[in-house]
């Protein structure tokens, strides 16, 4: 007998074909988000899944399904998952790095295109018939051009950004937990400065790091008061690395001349603050969702589950030595 999957959101046909031939998979492409107790009865029964980023994997979920071996994430964050209470009940979890790095970049150079030349507000300002002509001031914005770009986290997507940079005549920046190898550096050429420093020089600031209790509010009160007056914030990474409501503060005094964000607090709750701003773009959370790249993650998920489950070494695993011990049951 066919060892029992479920994927909990919709995916692409040929993923589901692909599944097909190793597991008995019950899908859900209805796509209905599933609460915590759905999913826990979904997973009873199963003995892995492909998972995204609103099903949350925690001990209480893992010690309702007895018979689960792995989850595997469609994304590459994987903050929805408590890995320590996966190990400890031996279950293997995985995530898609590598494959959606480019159409991140490529996305974190909309909003920054879109936040710095207010192509939202003119596009709203236009659509709304209120548009009586050309006239010298209208809309004035911020360059991007020659512009000094900060990049705080310079991870496979950070690098990605900073080598988009080079087209525009930039200076790029970064801080990161730790330098970048020399190779890594002369690849992308930013210059690597202290956490400080980054904020008081960017004019554009863009967020690249992980969610983890060491980065959660990792711009908060004290670092948008530090950043340049009229600087521009993007965050394309996780909610929670921002302290949104102190970024409304920050954005209402005039700090800061925009934000744009495609992650928050609380998704898909946001602010409702953000909602009335007009220097604010706004995206719900799709920087990786090229159709391309949301493939990608999607056949990757799939891949690793399939190799978690039939040889117990899957590409992407994020906790090499699940226990096993059976203590998180
Ligand atoms: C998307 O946010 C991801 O982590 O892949």
């Amino acid at each position: 007998m066919k060892p029992k999957v479920l994927v909990t959101r919709e995916v692409f046909d040929d993923v589901l074909v692909y599944l097909s031939l190793y597991f008995e998979v019950q899908s859900n492409q209805a796509d209905i988000p599933m609460d915590a107790d759905t999913l826990a009865a979904r997973l009873s029964d199963k003995q892995g899944a492909v998972i995204t980023l609103s099903d949350r994997i925690d001990g209480k979920l893992l010690a309702r399904c007895p018979d689960l071996k792995a989850v595997c994430n469609v994304a590459v964050g994987f903050n929805n998952i408590d890995l320590t209470a996966c190990s400890r009940a031996g279950i293997m979890a995985t995530n898609t790095p590598g494959v959606l790095d480019d159409s991140t970049a490529d996305f974190t150079w909309a909003l920054i295109l879109a936040t710095a030349r207010r192509v939202v507000e003119s596009d709203t300002h236009l659509r709304s018939g209120l548009w009586k002509g050309w006239y010298l001031k209208q809309f004035l914005g911020a360059d991007v051009h020659h512009a000094t770009l900060g990049i705080l986290g310079l991870g496979r997507i950070g690098r990605k950004v900073a080598r988009r940079a080079s087209g525009f005549d930039m200076t790029v920046l970064y801080h990161s937990t730790r330098q970048a190898d020399p190779d890594v550096e002369l690849a992308c050429n930013p210059t690597f400065v202290s956490k400080d420093e980054l904020l008081a020089r960017a004019d554009i600031l863009t967020i690249h790091v992980p969610y983890a209790p060491s980065t959660h509010h990792i711009i908060g009160s004290p670092e948008l008061a530090m950043m340049k007056p009229g600087a521009i914030l993007i965050n394309a990474a996780r909610g929670g690395v921002v302290d949104d409501a102190a970024l409304v503060l920050a954005l209402t005094s005039g700090r800061l001349a925009g934000a744009g964000l495609d992650v928050f607090e609380n998704e898909p709750a946001l602010n409702p603050a953000l909602v009335g701003m007009k220097n604010v773009v706004l995206t719900p959370h799709i920087a990786s969702s090229s159709a391309a790249t949301r493939h990608a993650m999607a056949m990757l998920a799939a891949r690793n589950l399939v190799a978690a489950l039939t040889t117990g070494k899957p590409p992407n695993l994020l906790n090499p030595e699940p226990s096993g011990d059976g203590s998180g049951q």
